[in-house]
């Protein structure tokens, strides 16, 4: 028999663009999502809904334009996700900034570096798609995200003080926002906005 050992070997980590459900991936990407929201959650939820509800929810961001979406993986089981929004077509003025959102990793998958390359997935597709700027919001209360916010470069600019409403309690938001590319004002005059 073999000896017991604790040095279990570090599980694989992923991160991906998902543009279409394979396998188990819905499920488990609802799964995540789900524990989550009840580990406090932080992206809209205050309690995970019905299954059929959270599954049509995750069908309609591959399906809508403006929307992309990525997973994060642990050994192969989708284990958190991030997206990235466009603006509208009508924003003209500010075509130049993206938003990133519903950004979790479930907690038995947190501490491999999964939430740091969702992030870094995230801002490198805005880049490369023309973006100058990315934008977020997030509860005051998500403490180990906005550490990785600012970790990672991200600007806190401004907080609302009746941002959300959790079991009766009202939370404190922070808005933040990080430069893509030089400073904000894009490549040249007057030009903004992806091509
Ligand atoms: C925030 C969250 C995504 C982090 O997930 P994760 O996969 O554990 O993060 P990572 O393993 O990529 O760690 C990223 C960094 O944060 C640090 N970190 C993660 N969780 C931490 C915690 N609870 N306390 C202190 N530091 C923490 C890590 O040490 C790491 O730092 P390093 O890159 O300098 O080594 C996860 O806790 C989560 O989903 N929280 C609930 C949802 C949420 O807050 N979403 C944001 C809403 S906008």
């Amino acid at each position: 028999m073999a000896p017991e050992s604790d040095d279990l070997p570090e599980p694989r980590t992923a991160v991906e663009r998902l543009e279409a459900f394979r396998g188990a991936d819905l499920h488990d990407l609802c799964d995540a999502a789900d524990l989550a929201v009840r580990g406090g959650g932080g992206f809209g939820w205050v309690d995970p809904p019905p299954r059929e509800v959270m599954e049509r929810y995750w069908r309609g961001v591959l399906a809508v334009p403006g929307r992309t979406l990525f997973v994060g993986r642990l050994d192969g089981v989708v284990a958190g996700s991030a997206q990235l929004v466009r603006p509208p077509p009508n924003n003209e003025a500010q075509a130049f900034a993206a938003t990133l959102t519903t950004f979790f990793v479930a907690p038995w998958a947190r501490g491999h570096g999964l939430a740091r390359r969702l992030i870094e997935a995230v801002e490198e597709e805005a880049r490369d798609a023309g973006f100058d700027v990315l934008q977020l919001d997030v509860r005051e209360t998500q403490t180990a995200a906005i550490r990785l916010y600012e970790a990672l470069g991200w600007v806190l600019w401004g907080t609302n003080p009746v941002y959300a409403r959790v079991h009766g309690r009202t939370l404190q938001g922070y808005y933040f926002y990080k430069l893509l590319r030089g400073d904000g004002a894009g490549d040249d005059q007057g030009r903004s906005g992806p091509a």
